[in-house]
């Protein structure tokens, strides 16, 4: 690379450090909030329940750990300190309005499945209901309830995955806040430039 070429990634480099401006701390989430909006199926004893999830991240590859945030002020909350399970189903583009619906409504006054045309079906491993519309679900069980009191902090176990492997680029929802949602889709491959063992 010549010396103009460095010089001017550098120059660049400074002008977008410069359009950077000072952001509210509470409004962090619209950028960093990018995992893909969930639904997640929850039931103890007779009662089921959905609720849309945000906060949510891996936490290891194997076991394969999941780790995610919620409220008490949820009636998904109970259910699933209860029973210890829950499933994770990712939901794409055409389940907007549930997902919306979902989120907007709680579990005591409605039954979420049959008011936002959503199909329970039965896990393998635990008892609450996975979503059929959604392309991939995750049976999961409790792994460590250590940081639920301090953090709401709840931290998983994927114990089964079921995924539609005919579903290539999944059209995934994105919450950036404000009621809006980015779209997933788009890739680019970059496998050959990476090191084995971080692929
Ligand atoms: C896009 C979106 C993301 C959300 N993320 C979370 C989350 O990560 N944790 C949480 O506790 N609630 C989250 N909520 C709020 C719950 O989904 C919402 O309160 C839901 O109605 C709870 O249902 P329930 O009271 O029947 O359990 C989110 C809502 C929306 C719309």
């Amino acid at each position: 690379m010549t010396y103009a070429e460095v010089s001017a990634i550098g120059q660049e480099a400074s002008d977008l450090s410069d359009r950077k401006r000072d952001f509210p701390l509470d409004q962090c989430r619209c950028h960093l909030e990018t995992g893909p909006v969930v639904l997640v199926g929850s039931q103890w004893q007779e009662t089921r329940n959905l609720m849309v999830m945000g906060w949510h991240m891996m936490l290891g590859f194997t076991p394969a750990h999941f780790g995610c945030l919620i409220s008490p002020g949820n009636y998904s909350y109970r259910l699933i300190r209860e029973s210890r399970e829950c499933t994770i189903n990712v939901p794409t583009r055409e389940l907007a309005d549930a997902v919306v619906g979902v989120g907007n409504s709680k579990g005591y006054e409605v039954d979420k499945f049959a008011a936002f045309g959503l199909t329970p079906e039965h896990g393998e491993c635990v008892s609450a209901p996975t979503v059929a519309e959604c392309y991939a679900s995750f049976e999961c069980r409790l792994a460590d309830d250590s940081q639920i009191d301090r953090h709401e902090l709840f931290i998983w176990e994927i114990v089964k995955a079921h995924v539609d492997p005919t579903v290539e680029r999944p059209k995934t929802l994105h919450y950036r806040g404000n009621g809006r949602f980015m779209i997933a889709g788009e890739e680019i491959d970059r496998a050959a430039d990476f090191r084995d063992e971080m692929l």
